[in-house]
């Protein structure tokens, strides 16, 4: 089997989990040619790098200028990619970089340019895409078993607190050193059941719907944050299908969601959907019939897949299903909502909570207020006045 030589570009944030993978399973045929990280003493916290003495640089230029990768795996902040992205294509590499692909969609146009150019791929980070429960149900929708879609919306909220803003320069960001960042919940922490909307309803196995209109309003619960916080998103692809998505950081709830439904002509797809017994956590088919298909029955493939498919399509000339024209759509959106004016909401709505250590603001109403508005297709102001818009 060819040797895959791989490059980790930043290791210490979610590049953690491609390390750890690579010394726990140590795939077959993989091996790691060389480390980018700015962060001293990574020798300390991963032994692979001495027990296999591999190089680590502090630039992606000063790694290519002694050696040579098949994949470079990019995990660094955002605002970073596009140049990293560049600059590993441009010596030889091909890359699965994290999501976004970089922060804009004429950014991104240029990363498809240059894959052309240079004869490599890039794939993009999204996990759910290789996920191959949602890789049946994607063939299902493109077969034509569930119809035309209808519309298709998700609630998903996570709560974040001071130590996610803390752990960077650049969580919550609107821009860093000059350059757009974006960093909210719906760019970052709570992208995919976004992206995975426009990835279902895509034209093709590696394409996904691009937009041609978005609105929303977002909103900001937590003062310290710079960006918006909470986004209410309308977006419509460029077939007219209606996409809604609720997403937020400062809520009571650990977690809310991911909950979704997918209207089809001939049938619904829900995730986290209580048919009787509680939630299923599962993509699960209602045809019109009543009858039920559970996607939740296909073995959703590794954890990293998204890797591991990368890896493949090095060896195989291939290219993994996550292309860069999949990361436009969620980019699209990013833009259109980086242009919205943020409401604040209202001190007397927000409940400053100190839990084990760590400071959490939590908008009182965030749970009913977005329930309402995902089971209606609403924006937050037509639901209440209190969030202050
Ligand atoms: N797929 C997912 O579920 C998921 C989850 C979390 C984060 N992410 C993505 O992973 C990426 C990183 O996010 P994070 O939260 O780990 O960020 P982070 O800022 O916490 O960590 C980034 C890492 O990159 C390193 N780094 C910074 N500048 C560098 C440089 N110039 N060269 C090399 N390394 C450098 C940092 O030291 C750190 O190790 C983002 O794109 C984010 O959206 C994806």
């Amino acid at each position: 089997m060819d040797i895959v030589r791989v490059l980790l570009v930043g290791v210490c944030g979610y590049g953690a989990n491609y390390i750890n993978e690579i010394s726990e399973a140590r795939p077959e045929g993989v091996r790691i040619s060389g480390i980018v990280e700015v962060k001293e003493g990574i020798e300390e916290l991963y032994p692979i790098i001495r027990e296999q003495s591999i190089p680590v640089y502090k630039s992606v230029e000063d790694f290519y200028k002694e050696h040579e990768a098949d994949l470079a795996v990019i995990a660094t902040p955002i605002h970073l990619h596009f140049e990293q992205i560049r600059c590993c294509i441009r010596h030889g590499s091909s890359v699965l970089t994290e999501k976004p692909v970089c922060t804009s969609v004429e950014g991104a146009r240029k990363l498809q340019e240059d894959e052309k150019q240079y004869g490599k791929f890039i794939s993009v980070g999204y996990q759910l895409d290789y996920s191959r429960d949602v890789q049946a149900l994607k063939r299902d929708i493109l077969t034509g078993r569930l119809g035309r879609a209808v519309s298709m919306k998700c609630l998903h909220a996570c709560r974040r607190g001071e130590k996610y803003y803390r752990r960077n320069g650049w969580a919550g960001k609107i821009s860093v050193n000059g350059c757009a960042v974006n960093d909210s919940p719906f760019n970052n922490a709570c992208a995919h059941q976004f992206q995975i909307m426009t990835f279902l309803l895509g034209d093709a196995f590696d394409e996904a719907a691009e937009l041609k209109c978005v609105t929303g309003e977002v909103y900001r619960g937590n003062p310290g944050v710079e960006n918006f916080d909470i986004a209410a998103v309308k977006a419509v692809s460029r077939s007219g299908v209606p996409i809604f998505y609720y997403t937020g950081h400062p809520c009571r709830e650990k977690k809310i969601g991911p909950e979704a439904r997918y209207t089809f002509e001939k049938g619904t797809v829900y995730y986290g959907h209580d048919f009787g017994e509680g939630p299923v956590n599962e993509y699960v088919l209602q045809k019109n019939d009543g009858n039920l298909v559970n996607y939740g029955a296909v073995e959703k493939g590794a954890r990293l897949q998204k890797f591991y498919d990368a890896i493949r399509a090095v060896r195989e000339h291939g290219r993994p299903v996550c292309t860069v024209q999949c990361a436009i759509p969620h980019l699209q959106a990013v833009e259109a909502l980086a242009d919205l004016p943020v409401t604040d909401i209202p001190e007397k709505e927000v409940d400053v909570v100190t839990e084990d250590g760590e400071t959490f603001h939590e908008v009182k109403r965030f749970k009913e207020i977005f329930q309402t508005c995902y089971e209606n297709q609403l924006m937050p102001s037509e639901v209440t006045d209190s969030w202050g818009k």
